[in-house]
């Protein structure tokens, strides 16, 4: 079910044929039939296959390794261990976040998963086989499991390979003011905190990690297919960690089966691969399997938030303070800019108009895989949402309102945009109450609220959930993000042939998102050339320009922005050649859709098509003009983007069982200007499938010994279509002000934004037992101890 209702007069301009509108995915007729592209796809001549063998516990001393009867399996080529990398001073490798990770155990097990040998085989099947031959002596040691006691002054330290190190501590920030946030909450009349968990998760991507490594030792080139998000910054980063000159790498990025965060690091296994290929003299593939992927890369959350929030007895919000507990497993990897060490968990102020806001984060080492990942979302701005929008749906219960009338009543105002929250954010536009307003009306809200008294009244456990979410995305500008001192702005090349068919070379890296589409439509809304006639290249560091990569919401409000800016450099040089065609000056035309005209006689003009004939063909061109149609940017935002939305969640939950079926939901987003509203609805359905996967069903947890209890599809349940209702979206539009085409980006929003209206619809249905909080994933186990009253099982 659909409801697309504009609420402003300029969004019904949607159906244009050229430019932003509704129009078919250009890459969907190779997918569909089969022919994409992926990794596993890759076959080269002589190529070899790797596997990894990995920890089976996780804390241990590697005592010894014995690879003796795995070289002696007939097809096994070559095995490599710790020391043969620490030989090669590649043991270790640099995370995205000034830490190192072991590529292989050279001295100690971390986690459960941890790769510990990697064995070059003729296929991939002896690969697998010779890993049992490899025999491997372990002093385990106690784990450290439970992030609350990772600064006990007994815990285990997993880093002591670190000299000096004598605790688990990463690194305590802090934001906000302190003093002024607590003069707020002692002067309120209404405090309420809860401890709010956003427990570990996995993007789990449909395709899984992998690499094929290509080393030519006579050129000394390599080439390295690969799972990745961000071609360039990986290739920048190999040439630091590995030493092959950068101009000799090529980084090729094929069509990729989703990534959600979970290929933005480097992965052991990509490196593996390539040191492979160089010992062997063969190109090297590597593909993890499921569990490797859910137990080894990148995990996402896993942040402990003791949240509080302070109001008048009028419901006005004053002031929000959190501590947060943040497990970044045994190693430092977590993705995100530079300067943030809680990535954009700053935001937790959410939508609200506040007098005071603090924050501190610790994050700590545990023995569980690294990572931290923005998993379909702006570097923890998932978390953020979740404990304001959580934190707001408590208190609304505590001051008996309604939690939609109490988050109408605490909106930042229209006219209090570009709006500088208390951490430091400046949100660049927003009309919130609109999109709250839409959603109760297509919700039918006050409906909804009816039938659940009648309901309750019956014992029936209807629950209602709100959420209202603002993001921040697309970083940059460079001056503020970097990532491992790569500042965060994209390049973006256009070409124009002599007949008119254009080709737009960009730096980010689609992963299901709908490039090949959205960007060529950029290029067609600027340049009137039809959509189908812009062929977009992305995904070859050999083929497109400089650029930092496709995460975080990141490609249309930076590579769109580039790409606008990119076509109109075109423009502005197809006026100057139309002006010499025309034998008249610059100033003397003027621009419709496609065609530069002489002012006041629309008659005399030349085509975008035309005007590129002329560049390549005979004619005279103006001074400073060279013989193309071709221009080149690289575009540095100058804020990030703030898109928002207003979501509502209906739930009925079995009294019997326990068990949550999501009966309805609403969702209303603004991503400023809609280049192609098909493709946002597709974003949004796959996001709010997210958020119903993270709320009811996703966790991956650990026994006592620091066994990965999620480490496959039967313990790491994902939603289906059978879990979800039929979405309900609708839109307002509030373009940035700043972005050249004033688009806010999309991909992310609803994971962002459902999970707490799942869940504030739980604890709503379960209020007439007293429940007022509980945390992810609301299984049916959980919600059935929480309607007893009792703590959750085991
Ligand atoms: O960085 P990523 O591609 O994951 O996220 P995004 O920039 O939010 O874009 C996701 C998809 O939605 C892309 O194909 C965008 O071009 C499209 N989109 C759109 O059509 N209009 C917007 N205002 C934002 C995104």
């Amino acid at each position: 079910v659909i409801h697309e209702r504009p609420s402003n007069p300029g969004a019904g301009d949607e159906d244009r044929p050229i430019g932003f509108g509704r129009i078919q995915r250009k890459e969907d007729p190779r997918f569909v039939r089969g022919k994409g592209h992926y990794l596993d796809d890759i076959v080269l001549p002589g190529m070899l296959h790797g596997a990894i063998l990995r920890a089976p516990v996780a804390h241990a001393r590697l005592v010894s390794i014995d690879t003796t009867n795995a070289l002696a399996h007939p097809k096994v080529v070559t095995v490599i261990t710790g020391k043969d990398l620490l030989g090669l001073k590649l043991a270790w490798a640099p995370t995205l976040s000034a830490d190192v990770q072991a590529v292989l155990v050279t001295d100690k097990v971390r986690f459960q998963g941890q790769e510990v040998a990697f064995v070059v085989a003729e296929d991939r099947y002896a690969a697998r086989d010779a890993l049992e031959l490899i025999d491997v002596e372990y002093d385990v040691l106690p784990p450290l499991v439970d992030a609350r006691k990772a600064l006990d002054p007994d815990a285990p330290v997993i880093r002591d390979e670190i000299e000096g190190r004598t605790d688990n501590r990463i690194f305590d920030w802090e934001i906000g003011d302190k003093a002024e946030t607590e003069a707020v909450f002692a002067s309120a009349d209404v405090v309420v905190s809860q401890e709010i968990v956003y427990p570990r998760v996995h993007p789990a991507p449909m395709e899984t990690c992998g690499a094929v490594a290509d080393y030519e030792p006579v050129e000394g080139r390599l080439t390295l297919y690969e799972t990745t998000q961000a071609p360039h910054a990986h290739r920048t980063l190999y040439a630091i960690v590995a030493g092959i000159p950068e101009h000799k790498i090529r980084i090729v990025s094929p069509d990729i089966g989703g990534g959600f965060g979970n290929k933005v690091g480097i992965y052991p296994g990509y490196i593996l691969a390539v040191v492979g290929s160089i010992v062997t003299g063969h190109p090297v593939k590597w593909v993890e399997d499921r569990s490797e992927n859910l137990m080894s890369t990148s995990f996402a959350r896993d942040y402990i938030m003791q949240g509080e929030i302070a109001a008048t007895k009028e419901g006005k919000i004053l002031a929000v303070r959190t501590n947060v507990l943040a497990d970044h497993g045994a190693f430092n990897a977590t993705a995100q800019p530079t300067k943030n060490p809680a990535g954009f968990f700053s935001i937790f102020t959410g939508s609200y108009d506040l007098k005071a806001a603090y924050c501190t984060v610790t994050g700590v080492y545990t023995n569980k895989a690294p990572g931290g990942v923005a998993y379909a979302c702006s570097f923890r701005v998932t978390e953020a949402v979740y404990l304001v929008e959580r934190l707001v749906d408590i208190l609304a219960r505590k001051l008996e309102m309604d939690p939609a009338e109490l988050r109408l009543k605490n909106f930042i105002k229209p006219e209090q945009f570009p709006y500088a929250n208390k951490t430091g954010w400046i949100y660049d536009s927003g009309n919130y109450e609109p999109a709250m307003r839409l959603s109760m009306q297509l919700a039918g809200y006050d409906e909804l609220r009816r039938e659940q008294k009648e309901k309750r009244a019956r014992g029936e456990l209807m629950g209602i959930g709100v959420s209202f979410f603002t993001e921040t995305v697309g970083a940059g500008p460079r001056k503020h993000f970097d990532i491992v001192g790569l500042g965060m702005a994209d390049g973006a090349e256009l070409r124009v042939h002599p007949t008119g068919k254009a080709v737009v070379r960009i730096s980010v890296q689609t992963q299901g998102q709908g490039h090949e589409t959205t960007f060529a439509q950029i290029v067609a809304e600027e340049l009137g050339i039809a959509p189908e006639n812009v062929d977009v290249v992305h995904g070859d560091t050999d083929q497109t320009p400089f650029g930092l990569g496709t995460y975080g919401s990141r490609s249309t409000p930076v590579s769109g922005g580039a790409v606008a800016l990119v076509a109109r450099k075109v423009r502005e040089k197809a006026k100057l050649i139309a002006a010499a065609m025309l034998e008249t000056r610059p100033e003397d035309l003027e621009w419709e859709k496609g065609r530069w005209f002489v002012k006041g006689d629309p008659s005399v003009g030349k085509t975008i098509a035309e005007i590129a004939m002329g560049a390549h063909g005979t004619v005279a061109l103006p001074e400073g003009i060279d013989g193309n149609l071709d221009a080149e940017v690289t575009y540095d935002p100058p804020n990030l983007t703030f898109p928002f939305g207003a979501y509502i969640c209906v739930v009925d939950v079995d009294p019997g069982t326990g068990h949550v079926k999501v009966r309805r939901f609403i969702a209303v987003d603004d991503c400023g200007t809609r280049i192609n509203p098909m493709i946002i609805e597709g974003q949004v359905h796959g996001g709010l499938t997210d958020g119903v996967g993270m709320a009811l069903m996703e966790i991956i947890e650990f026994d006592e010994a620091g066994n990965c209890l999620g480490g496959s599809f039967m313990d790491y349940l994902i939603p289906t279509a059978m879990e979800v209702p039929d979405w309900e979206t609708g839109f307002t539009v509030t373009p940035s002000p700043h972005h050249p085409i004033g688009a806010k980006g999309i991909g992310e929003s609803a994971t962002v934004g459902s999970p707490p209206a799942i869940v504030n619809a739980v604890v709503d249905a379960l209020a007439p037992f007293g429940v007022t909080h509980m945390d992810m994933p609301c299984t049916p186990a959980r919600v059935w101890a929480a309607m007893q009253g009792r703590a959750r099982p085991p």
